[in-house]
């Protein structure tokens, strides 16, 4: 079996990395077609787990916009896929360049398959532009991927039959559990003595002031005695200067560049506490069972050890100090996103689903 998987960021990197390796390891040929969406994140992401692409569009500019990547990507990838014309394409979660490598696929009919897939927060607005990114996908590929009976159940009450959804876990958290499995440290310093926060925050859709409100709460957490507040920054400048605004000199709390995913697990492991804009950040959270607050207007990823907080400041640090106040608690590991084996499900849907497709090619 041919499967070429299409990505251009950092999580799509982390999820599909146990995809492609399982397909390798059974021995099937597992092209990266990379849009260069992210340039130094997704290096980052890909050679955490031994990963080239066998085609690099290095599309990615400064603040760059929705339509003219989706264009890059649509444009780029059709002669490859052409020339290759692989048995599936790939494509996992909502990013722009799942959704033009999703269309550029149906362009070359071929059949798609999307991973990750019946996400929904009801809301195109939130998160934009990825609730439209996919709903759009799911109109084009013939098998479904769904981490959860939820992502089921949207993508049936949307019409898709039932023998086209496989509900397999994520695969973010077999990513997870394979690089917690290898016990990292941490790449700065912890004071045992102090309780750990670990933030993350980039959504578009808080990028005009939303991002301002949630980096003063995050410095007021930060003043509390007894935290020690750990920043892992997105490489968009728009997302990174609020907090750096905010945050660069504050006693307690720690900026640091974007990690290797192996290095952000290790402080995961090691965290009382999380707060996120991140869709992957409160999937591995809840997947270890530490306390995740949301800091979106809702979340498309219900189940779990998390709270949805908005950017209101207030409620953050209400919700953030009841966690903290409380004595520690032993993890509960929760598996509403995955048990860690999806990877191995999806790989098997592909391969049962491949001599049907062989045989109405040939018109039996
Ligand atoms: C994108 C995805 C979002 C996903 C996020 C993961 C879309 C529409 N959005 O966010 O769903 O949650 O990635 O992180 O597909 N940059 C760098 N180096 C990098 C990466 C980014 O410099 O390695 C800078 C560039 O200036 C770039 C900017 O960040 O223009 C924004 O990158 P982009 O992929 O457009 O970010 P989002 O759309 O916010
Ligand atoms: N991540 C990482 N380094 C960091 C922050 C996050 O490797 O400094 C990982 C995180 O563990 C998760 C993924 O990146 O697997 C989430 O990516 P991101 O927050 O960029 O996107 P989203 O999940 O919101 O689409």
């Amino acid at each position: 079996m041919h499967l070429a998987c299409v990505l251009g960021t950092r999580p799509e990197a982390i999820k599909l990395a146990p995809v492609i390796r399982a397909a390798r390891a059974a021995g099937h040929r597992c092209d990266i077609l990379s849009t260069g969406q992210h340039r130094e994140m997704l290096r980052q992401a890909l050679d955490g787990w031994g990963l080239e692409p066998a085609l690099d569009l290095a599309l990615m500019r400064p603040g760059q916009g929705l339509s003219a990547l989706a264009a890059g990507v649509l444009g780029g990838l059709e002669p490859w896929l052409e020339q290759h014309r692989p048995d599936w394409v790939l494509v996992q979660g909502d990013t722009t360049s799942a959704m033009a490598g999703a269309l550029a696929s149906f362009h070359a009919r071929l059949p798609l398959a999307h991973v990750e897939a019946g996400l929904r927060s009801g809301d195109l607005d939130a998160p934009f532009p990825e609730e439209a990114n996919r709903s759009l996908i799911a109109r084009l590929a013939r098998l479904h991927f769904a981490p959860t009976a939820a992502a089921r159940a949207h993508l049936r009450r949307e019409g898709v039959a039932d023998e086209a959804i496989r509900v397999t876990g994520n695969t973010g958290v077999d990513a997870l559990l394979a690089v917690a499995a290898e016990r990292p440290l941490p790449p700065v310093p912890l004071d045992g003595a102090r309780r750990l926060v670990l933030a993350t925050a980039h959504r578009r859709e808080s990028q005009d002031g939303g991002l301002d409100r949630l980096a003063a709460a995050l410095a007021r957490l930060a003043a509390r005695p007894g935290v020690q507040l750990v920043v892992a920054l997105h490489r968009n400048p728009a997302a990174a200067h609020p907090l750096r605004r905010a945050l660069a000199g504050v006693p307690g709390a720690a900026l640091l560049p974007p990690l290797a995913h192996r290095d952000f697990v290790a402080l995961l492991c090691r965290a009382a506490l999380v707060v996120t804009d991140s869709g992957g950040v409160q999937e591995e959270a809840a997947a270890l069972g530490i306390p995740v607050l949301v800091a979106r207007e809702e979340t498309d990823r219900p189940g779990g050890p998390a709270e949805v907080v908005g950017l209101d400041g207030a409620r953050l640090l209400a919700a953030a100090e009841r966690v903290l106040d409380a004595p520690p608690a032993p993890l509960r590991p929760c598996l509403a996103h995955g048990d860690g084996r999806a990877a191995g499900r999806i790989l098997r849907a592909l391969e049962a689903a491949l001599p049907r497709r062989a045989a109405r090619a040939a018109g039996a």
